[in-house]
């Protein structure tokens, strides 16, 4: 499908909303993305239509929802490039997702064991991590980022010389500076070492191409909502051995084999760590999301985004007393640097507090997110308490940067005169 941008806004009926007479500009993609019809429709379409509880039925209400529910699976599958589509779990969240592992994975730590995190992480892949610290005494390992927040190999291997490292749990893309860490180096390096790898592909699931095969990661979490899908619904990949291997994170309806009045046994995967009725018409509508989303060739939506990235960045550096965080910083990059982190930049400004930024703005319809974006040790790494985020999705566009940096310039001359 070619990339045609008015079209493509015309699909997303958000987008025509206004705010107090302004338009809608949005750029929070990094929190939420907005939804296409086509996502609308599928999910209106299920409940009108298909409504029943999938593997739970004969009749054709039951039947329908779970091809629907099993064909969503296979377009997951079919999307990150996973063997089989038993390689993916549906989950509510990119953090259950993580938490999955961490609690049914970690139940083979023993104190002592060591789990490696980057210091971008979200807290979503940081407070599972401290749970088991608490509870069984698991170290963990800290990678740190250079000056622009960057990732090196080399701290991956000071850490694995450490020992008793078993898995390092990272992010494919920071949800602050839009770093994109090396990961097929890191994952081959922990590999070598004997650890495991688990990817939060949170934010980079719609802004770059993944492949878990050609990547080798043992598991990958991401959401739907910020692939143009609903939100209740995350995946968990994992590879097939491993999902076999661990024990069920939650207990209840259909993940079982057979139960006992003193035992029970746990069924296969996928099901073994589904339990409950599971977010059916949520999966309706991630697959309505990748069929959608798939429609466009992947250079597109790369080239688009960084070609916003880069202007925003541009233009904010041109405003006093803005900082721009990570490598977007440095103006003179070569182009190949600058293009290590996608989807998001970060930004302070001398004077002026992100909350009171973002609150202004979006009195003017401009959305953006402030704070520190529940990624505190990177803040605290950084020197900094709070930041302001802008994060790009397939249907910005550059007249809406200007119109957001031009806000911004206003504000910071109102607050600084
Ligand atoms: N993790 C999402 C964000 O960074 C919610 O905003």
């Amino acid at each position: 499908m070619p990339f045609h941008l008015p079209a493509i806004r015309r699909q997303f009926p958000i987008l025509s909303r206004q705010i107090d007479g302004h338009p809608l500009i949005y750029l929070d993609n990094a929190a939420t993305a907005q939804k296409p019809e086509a996502v609308l429709e599928a999910m209106d379409r299920f409940y009108r239509h298909s409504n029943g509880n999938a593997h739970r039925g004969m009749h054709v209400l039951a039947e329908e929802a779970t091809i629907a529910f099993e064909d969503a699976r296979n377009a997951v599958a079919r999307f990150i490039g996973a063997r089989r589509p038993e390689e993916i779990i549906f989950t509510k969240s990119c953090t259950e997702a993580i938490n999955l592992v961490a609690r049914s994975f970690g139940e083979s730590l023993k104190s002592g064991d060591a789990i490696a995190l980057s210091i971008l992480e979200h807290h979503s892949n940081v407070v599972p991590w401290l749970q088991l610290k608490e509870r069984d005494g698991i170290e963990i390992l800290w990678l740190d980022c250079d000056a622009e927040g960057r990732l090196h190999p080399e701290e991956l291997r000071h850490i694995l010389d450490r020992g008793r490292v078993k898995l390092l749990s990272i992010t494919a893309q920071s949800n602050v500076l839009g770093i994109r860490p090396p990961l097929a180096e890191m994952i081959a390096l922990a590999h070598a070492a004997g650890m495991l790898v688990m990817v939060d592909a949170a934010q980079a699931i719609a802004h770059g191409h993944i492949d878990v095969r050609a990547l080798d990661c043992d598991f990958l979490a991401f959401s739907g909502h910020k692939l143009y899908g609903p939100t209740g619904i995350g995946v968990l990949y994992g590879k097939q051995k491993l999902l076999e291997a661990m024990p069920p994170f939650l207990g209840g309806g259909m993940m079982i084999h057979e139960v006992h009045r003193d035992h029970f046994t746990a069924a296969d995967i996928p099901a073994k760590f589904e339990a409950g009725t599971q977010p059916i018409a949520e999966a309706v509508g991630l697959h309505a999301a990748i069929n959608w989303f798939t429609q466009f060739d992947w250079n597109d939506i790369v080239n688009h985004e960084q070609e916003l990235l880069t202007h925003a960045a541009s233009a904010l550096n041109d405003i006093p007393g803005l900082h721009v965080l990570g490598p977007l910083s440095i103006r003179h990059l070569p182009l190949a640097i600058r293009h290590s982190a996608s989807g998001c930049l970060s930004f302070t400004i001398d004077g002026v507090h992100p909350h009171d930024l973002t609150e202004i703005l979006g009195r003017k319809g401009i959305c953006l997110r402030a704070g520190h974006h529940c990624t505190q040790p990177l803040h605290k790494r950084l020197g900094i308490a709070a930041s302001t985020r802008l994060s790009v999705g397939i249907y910005n566009t550059k007249e809406e940067i200007d119109a957001t940096v031009e806000a911004i310039g206003e504000i910071v001359s109102h607050f600084t005169r």
